[in-house]
């Protein structure tokens, strides 16, 4: 059997590696292979009847083509690309772009980069937002206003700041050409605006669920854009898919996942999970996956209507950074947490340390070594000594941060939490909470049809006592 180049390593979860009483016993997975079956055959239905979209898209030559096309095409042309948009429809951009491009690539020249700037404008803090529109000369830059739904306050306030910016900055109605709208085929605010002035656009199937859309045009055309090799990601995303196809737990790295980390929480109380990666380049990973986790699997209901018990809640850590830092919580304080870390096998650039100060022990020691054997033996002593201490932790193997790697990883996170779901009894794919943060926002910023809501927010400031602000 050829060796994967992605592997997870969950002996720490279990007890033989961890103590008695501490960790899981195989048996408690068999006991759950019945369930992982049904489950595997319910995402199996969903996927013939089409409505896990997130699945198909990595399978469709006829998106991915013209994707890859575009892509190319805005690298020709453009100096600087801005996504516009939150959440799922900027956090799979976001990530992409750590990890795949060069660390310093919006600063790197033209002739040593792979494609156009990325800037991924996910947050509205004006100061941020303002900032960067000074900086960046507007004829040389497009502007991906990427929303599914057309309708968020947030990308939508940001088009029209742009829209506005544009049209003062190079004359009425050349704007236009230097926006892409990437929204709902056919619905939505964003989409009328596409259709009624013209604006170039890409659609997104209706069905197509933010968070997981890293694989559509969400989060493949600005990666392609900035030059990162899509065929590769989407390959690897394929690959991981077959190899999650299979009902059984011991032998499917995502439902074994899912498994264990529910487990965890039901069986020894970890109601937390740390995802820390062991390199700056995945920290956008880290956080693509919280968004995904917390946002598919938090849910007061579940799809019967009973009271869910709520998934694990999800935690961003980075190795070494947080080992100076939240480690000293993980080690010693409430044993209520399970730490995935993820190690990167092999470095581009190893960075090999000087033999200097070499009549002195305490220094001497490191010369001749690399930066990349100090962070792994970190990795690896933080794995040790969480297990010695009793404490649950997997690690996630890459053998290098590539396209197709991390096509893997980001597939079998999505597999996993749309399983994990299966075992919490949640739908993966709403997100009602959101969306009352949502219709709140517009019935305080005056949005037609949304009275209720705005008399809802004025009732809840009522009830504010002036003693309990200081
Ligand atoms: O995953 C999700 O559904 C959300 O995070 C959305 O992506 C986010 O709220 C933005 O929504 P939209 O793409 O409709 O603007």
């Amino acid at each position: 059997m050829s060796r994967e180049i992605v592997r997870w390593d969950f002996n720490n979860m279990f007890e033989h590696a961890l103590g008695r009483g501490k960790g899981l016993k195989p048996s408690d997975i068999d006991r759950l292979r019945k369930r992982g079956r049904e489950i595997h055959g319910a995402i199996r239905e969903m996927r013939r009847a089409g409505t896990t979209p997130f699945y198909r898209v990595i399978f469709e030559d006829s998106e991915l083509a013209p994707i890859a096309a575009l892509g190319a095409e805005i690298r020709e042309r453009w100096e600087n690309l801005v996504v516009l948009g939150v959440g799922g429809s900027a956090l799979g951009a976001e990530s992409l772009h750590l990890a795949l491009n060069h660390p310093l690539h919006n600063w790197l020249p033209r002739e040593e980069r792979s494609g156009v700037r990325l800037f991924v404008a996910d947050n509205i803090d004006p100061e941020t937002f303002t900032s960067l529109l000074e900086y960046l000369e507007p004829s040389k830059t497009l502007f991906n206003v990427v929303s599914r739904s057309g309708e968020t306050a947030e990308t939508l306030a940001q088009f029209l700041i742009v829209r506005d910016r544009l049209e003062r900055a190079l004359g009425p109605g050349r704007g236009k050409e230097h926006f892409l709208l990437t929204t709902d085929a056919q619905a939505g605010p964003l989409r009328r605006v596409a259709e009624r002035e013209g604006y170039p656009s890409v659609s997104i199937a209706g069905e197509m669920v933010g968070r997981y859309s890293v694989f559509s045009a969400v989060g493949l055309l600005p990666a392609a854009a900035s030059g990162i090799d899509v065929r590769s990601l989407v390959a690897g995303a394929r690959a991981m898919a077959d190899r999650c196809d299979n009902p059984e737990l011991w032998e499917n790295p995502a439902y074994m996942s899912g498994a264990l980390h529910y487990l965890s929480q039901r069986r020894k109380g970890k109601r937390i999970r740390v995802i820390m990666p062991y390199s700056d380049l995945l920290t956008g990973i880290g956080e693509w996956f919280c968004q995904l986790w917390a946002e598919s699997l938090g849910k007061e209901r579940d799809v019967r209507g009973k009271k869910a018990l709520g998934a694990q809640c999800p935690v961003r850590a980075l190795g070494i950074t947080d080992q100076h830092s939240q480690l000293q919580l993980y080690m010693e304080g409430p044993d209520d947490k399970v730490v995935d870390f993820i190690r990167v096998q092999g470095f581009s650039k190893p960075a090999a340390i000087p033999r200097l100060y070499e009549g002195d022990e305490a220094v001497g020691y490191l010369g001749g070594r690399e930066l990349s054997e100090l962070l792994l033996a970190e990795e690896r002593a933080t794995e040790m000594a969480l297990a010695k201490k009793g404490r649950m932790n997997s690690t996630i193997v890459l053998d290098s941060i590539s396209p197709q790697t991390i096509g893997q990883i980001l597939f079998m996170f999505e597999m996993e939490t749309v399983f994990a779901a299966g075992l919490y009894r949640v739908n993966p794919f709403d997100q009602p909470g959101v969306e009352k943060g949502k219709r709140l926002t517009y019935g305080m910023m005056g949005r037609p049809g949304y009275r209720k809501e705005k008399q809802e927010v004025l009732a809840m400031q009522r009830k504010k006592k002036e003693r309990f602000v200081l």
